[in-house]
């Protein structure tokens, strides 16, 4: 396993590996790998042959400066873990690589980006998300890019961004990965105290009512919506939105006809948490 971090050693790494018709996948991370990464990076090792993972804390898609300096940083142990599980490079370039000086080009993905996380983050969070998985799209040159359902709205930004740029990349989801008592593993969830963490269990326990009583025949979105937020509340969690929506545009839905996706951001002792479930009729 290589660590990369020009985008000149990268494309060295990576032009022979093309040349003779390899297959290579890209798995984006910010690093603080958990085993949430490592199934999307198992899973991209699964079918190619050149596996890049790469770390870069992406300072355009924060909207808050202390965020971005808080975020947790240990290249040295993700370089290892991410070798663990298949990955071939690391590619894990500077700010100043990504964005030279006189850097002046953004995108923005109209729609899927603009509620729920867009509005709770602001734009320039999906713009920054968008702008660095083009550049990386075009770094790697890769073939597929592995990102997880936990972070859903991302998923569908990005496959509109691909459809609309036409950019010759397939994209594959990969379901959130859990921790035993059902809580989606998190970087942030370290952050939690012992009492908060069996509190945050709510919020998948929200989720997965709704999904039985859809399974059950429910349809009406308006009374799950009403019943997650009391069992919320219940549990002392004020919700910045729990809803449901279709899988693609991210709009409400008010009946839940085909497979819609319920998706919450709550607050729990001060770290910010969002998850998602299929409800599937
Ligand atoms: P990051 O938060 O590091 O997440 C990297 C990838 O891991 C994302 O595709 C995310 O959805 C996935 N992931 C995180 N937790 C997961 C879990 N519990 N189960 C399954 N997958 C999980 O998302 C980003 O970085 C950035 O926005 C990025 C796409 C790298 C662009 O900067």
């Amino acid at each position: 396993m290589r660590v990369i971090d020009s985008v000149a050693q990268l494309r060295a790494a990576l032009d022979p590996v093309r040349r003779r018709g390899g297959r290579i996948g890209l798995v984006p991370t910010m690093g603080a790998l958990h085993e949430g990464h490592l199934t999307l990076i198992r899973e991209a090792a699964r079918v190619s042959d050149e596996v890049v993972v790469s770390v870069f804390v992406n300072p355009t898609q924060f909207t808050d400066a202390a965020d971005l300096a808080a975020y947790p940083r240990d290249p040295e142990t993700d370089a290892a873990m991410a070798a663990s599980a298949g990955a071939t490079v690391v590619f894990a370039p500077t700010p100043g690589e990504v964005y030279p000086a006189g850097f002046s080009t953004g995108i923005r993905v109209g729609g899927v980006s603009e509620p729920w996380e867009g509005t709770a983050r602001g734009a320039a969070h999906f713009d920054g998300v968008a702008l660095v998985v083009t550049k990386l799209f075009l770094m790697v040159g890769a073939d597929a890019a592995w990102f997880g359902r936990k972070d859903a709205q991302q998923v569908a930004v990005v496959r509109r961004l691909v459809r609309d740029l036409n950019i010759p990349i397939e994209i594959h989801a990969v379901p959130t990965v859990r921790d035993a008592d059902g809580l989606a593993l998190s970087s942030r969830n370290v952050r939690l105290s012992a009492a908060d963490r069996a509190k945050a269990l709510a919020i998948p326990r929200s989720l997965s009512a709704a999904g039985a009583a859809v399974a059950d025949g429910e349809t009406d979105a308006a009374l799950l919506t009403a019943r997650a937020h009391e069992a919320l509340r219940a549990a002392g969690i004020e919700p910045e939105y729990w809803a449901i929506v279709d899988p693609d545009s991210f709009a409400p839905l008010t009946r839940i006809e085909t497979e819609s996706l319920a998706i919450v951001a709550a607050p729990v002792g001060g770290v910010r948490l969002i998850d998602n479930e299929l409800l599937s009729p």
